[in-house]
């Protein structure tokens, strides 16, 4: 393993499965110790900016938490109050931001804004979620699923992503299982699965990656230890979007139905997370009712709150992910280090 100091993470593809392996490990490690009050800081004294043109809860708490956790000190910027991009170009703020942070959160719309920050700030940059990609989600979902089985080796893991493939969590999905080598099955319409400029679904390409792209769901599902889902309508999508997804997704609801044909009776249920499982935000209840739903859009209400849906479990290990990813890349002092 190379050292990840000064490294970005802009992809998940730009870290190798060791580096990933050692993260997951960390991440696990720096949990016990937070549980048992035994936490080392190795960022006193470093600054974290962190942009956000699009919302957040998880992450943006998750990044505050780890960097407090940690010693460091965060400042949040977003794009209403602040020059970036529409008074200042990317690369004049990176070059600010550069000077005076040790690295930088970005979550946003756009890959090549995140390219940007990253030329020109010269310091680490996290990709925090664009339209394409979500790796700081993905390494808290592998911390997650090694937590819940730590004998098995994550390359005997199998996940069946089904829902909206044409998305930030499917795509990284396909990038963690390439450089992780689990079976990861997408099951979704053919009209949702992700352009060929983000992965080639040809299918002989593809065998020997243990990656299957289906339509049908009990051929998607079966013997499955994983089923993850996200919403079918992402942030920066249009609001129309959602008459079409609903006509072509409905089937694909993660509900007790889909489940009985996993022939798995301890499946797991992996969401990213904020869920559409009731009518008790404002867009779900629009949603509900506009669309006639009674109890979930792209997952039922009753799985939702199964003891075997791990989403909140998902959301907690993104401050430990988070927090290993920030020592790995600012820090030279912690045990690791090579
Ligand atoms: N899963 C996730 O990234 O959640 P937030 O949008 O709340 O950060
Ligand atoms: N696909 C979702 C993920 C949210 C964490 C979105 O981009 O809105």
């Amino acid at each position: 393993m190379k050292t990840l100091y000064k490294k970005n993470f802009l992809k998940f593809s730009d870290f190798t499965k060791k580096e990933i392996t050692f993260l997951i490990n960390y991440s696990l490690d720096l949990k016990k110790q937070k549980k048992e009050k035994k936490e080392i800081q190795y960022l006193k004294k470093k600054n974290i900016a962190l942009i956000f043109e699009k919302q957040s809860t998880r992450t943006r708490c998750a990044f505050e938490i780890a960097a407090h956790d940690q010693g460091a000190y965060t400042t949040y910027l977003n794009s209403q109050d602040t020059h970036f991009g529409y008074k200042e170009s990317i690369a004049d703020t990176a070059k600010v931001l550069g000077c005076m942070y040790d690295g930088i959160q970005f979550r946003g719309y756009h890959d090549h804004t995140l390219n940007l920050l990253a030329k020109y700030s010269k310091i680490p940059v996290w990709n925090g979620l664009t339209n394409n990609f979500h790796p700081t989600q993905l390494l808290a979902d592998l911390v997650t699923i090694q937590e819940t089985y730590p004998n098995i080796s994550l390359k005997k893991i199998k996940i069946a992503y089904v829902g909206d493939a044409k998305n930030n969590i499917a795509h990284t999905l396909l990038e963690a299982a390439k450089t992780i080598g689990f079976k990861l099955n997408i099951v979704s319409p053919k009209l949702y699965w992700p352009d060929n400029n983000i992965y080639d679904t040809n299918q002989k390409k593809i065998k020997k990656n243990k990656i299957m792209f289906t339509e049908n769901i009990k051929k998607g599902v079966k013997n499955i230890d994983f089923i993850y889902t996200d919403t079918w309508v992402s942030m920066g999508d249009k609001m129309t979007c959602w008459k079409e997804k609903i006509t072509n997704l409905k089937k694909y609801q993660v509900n007790q139905k889909m489940l009985d044909l996993t022939n798995n009776q301890n499946v797991k249920i992996l969401h990213c997370l904020p869920a559409l499982h009731d009518n008790k935000s404002k867009i779900s209840s629009e949603i509900h009712k506009k669309y006639n739903f009674s109890s979930g859009i792209e997952i039922s209400h009753d799985v939702f709150s199964s003891k075997n849906n791990l989403s909140f479990q998902q959301s907690l290990n993104k401050i430990h992910s988070i927090k290993a990813l920030l020592i790995a890349t600012l820090s030279k002092n912690h045990p690791f280090f090579i």
